[in-house]
């Protein structure tokens, strides 16, 4: 990808008005730039993944339905049992970071097609995302920072990238006012983008997909997270699977004309047409060392045919990002 620079005296003149977090609005931030200002907050755990470090894999099944088959040619939606590769992880680069932690949740999906294609999908448990673009993503890691000082976060420059970046605040909210899940089969879990459906003759369809459990959806309480200890999820999923199997439903909403097609921050309205896209079944869960879902790249782009992505810059950046830390991983750094 060709980078466009800043020249130089651009780039010193941002830093003489003291704004490291200002973006010019025409430099393109890099994955390898993203994923190393990732490293500094976290650190680097060789041979793992560099976000979402902690999680559990599960195996199970896909069966999709008539009505997704109308919109989507997509062979996920054939009626026919597809194979499940799956991940359950929560978010950032910290492997002993608590499950009580009010950040993200993910389901990350591998569908094995007949084909012999694969089709993947990587949710949160929010509706919204926290960056509109990769700056903001990028920028909300700069932030973060150990000061080499205090080895801690400088909260001034929490405070600065708060004001400086509206896009993030729908998510922090979502965060700061829903407690995390008592456990990934009680957690629902958002596709965020918008994806187009392709169905009969190219006919392209807009769409928003969330997978909601048929356990419901149960969160920790204020007491609760302070009780539950700091790594429940792992073995309430496994027990959970050997009591029987985990079922979420895919639900599937429909844009209309106007709705947000590029910006992962922005909710669509309410009262739009939903219809339920398929079943998703977990039967096992196993812990990631050695777990069929270790070696796997999540990459959002990879997706058989019938289901496409829009020009929304973070879908787009998120694959090369995460190539990154797949090619660092598995080459044991
Ligand atoms: C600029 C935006 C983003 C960046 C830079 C980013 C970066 C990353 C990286 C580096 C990984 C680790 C990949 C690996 O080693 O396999 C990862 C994992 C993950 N990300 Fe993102 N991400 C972004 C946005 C998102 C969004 C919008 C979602 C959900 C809609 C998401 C969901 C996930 C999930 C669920 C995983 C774990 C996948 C697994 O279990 O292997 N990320 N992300």
């Amino acid at each position: 990808m060709h980078k466009r620079m800043l020249p130089h005296h651009a780039v010193a003149c941002l830093l003489a008005l003291g704004t490291p977090f200002a973006s010019a609005a025409d430099q393109e931030v890099t994955a390898p730039e993203v994923v190393s200002a990732i490293e500094g907050v976290f650190g680097v755990n060789k041979g793992e993944r560099r976000n979402h470090i902690k999680g559990v894999c599960a195996l199970g099944e896909f069966v999709g339905t008539r009505e997704a088959a109308a919109y989507s040619r997509s062979e996920l939606f054939s009626g026919k049992p597809i194979p499940v590769v799956a991940r359950f992880s929560v978010t950032g680069g910290n492997p002993n970071v608590p499950d009580t932690a009010k950040n993200v949740r993910g389901m990350a999906l591998q569908f094995q097609l007949r084909s012999g294609a694969a089709h993947q999908m990587a949710m949160l448990n929010t509706p919204m995302f926290g960056a509109a673009t990769p700056q903001t993503f990028l920028d909300l890691m700069l932030a973060q920072q150990p000061d080499p000082a205090t080895g801690k976060p400088d909260p001034e420059k929490m405070k600065a990238f708060k004001a400086s970046h509206p896009d993030n605040r729908a998510q922090s909210e979502y965060l700061a006012t829903n407690n995390p899940p008592v456990s990934y089969a009680n957690s629902a879990f958002w596709g965020i983008h918008t994806f187009k459906f392709v169905g009969k003759g190219d006919k392209t369809t807009l769409v928003r997909w969330r997978f909601v459990p048929q356990d419901g959806e149960k969160r920790l309480s204020d007491d609760e997270l302070k009780s539950a200890g700091a790594n429940f999820l792992e073995p309430a999923l496994i027990s959970r699977t050997q009591r029987g199997p985990v079922s979420w439903d895919m639900l599937v909403t429909v844009g209309q004309p106007g709705d947000p097609e590029v910006n992962p921050t922005l909710s669509w309205p309410e009262g739009r047409k939903e219809f339920k896209a398929g079943t998703l079944t977990i039967s096992r869960a196993m812990p990631q060392k050695g777990g069929a879902c270790e070696a796997i790249n999540y990459d959002p782009l990879v997706m058989a045919d019938g289901i496409a992505p829009t020009d929304d810059p973070v879908l787009k950046f998120r694959s090369p990002a995460y190539a990154v830390s797949f090619g660092k991983r598995m080459s044991g750094n």
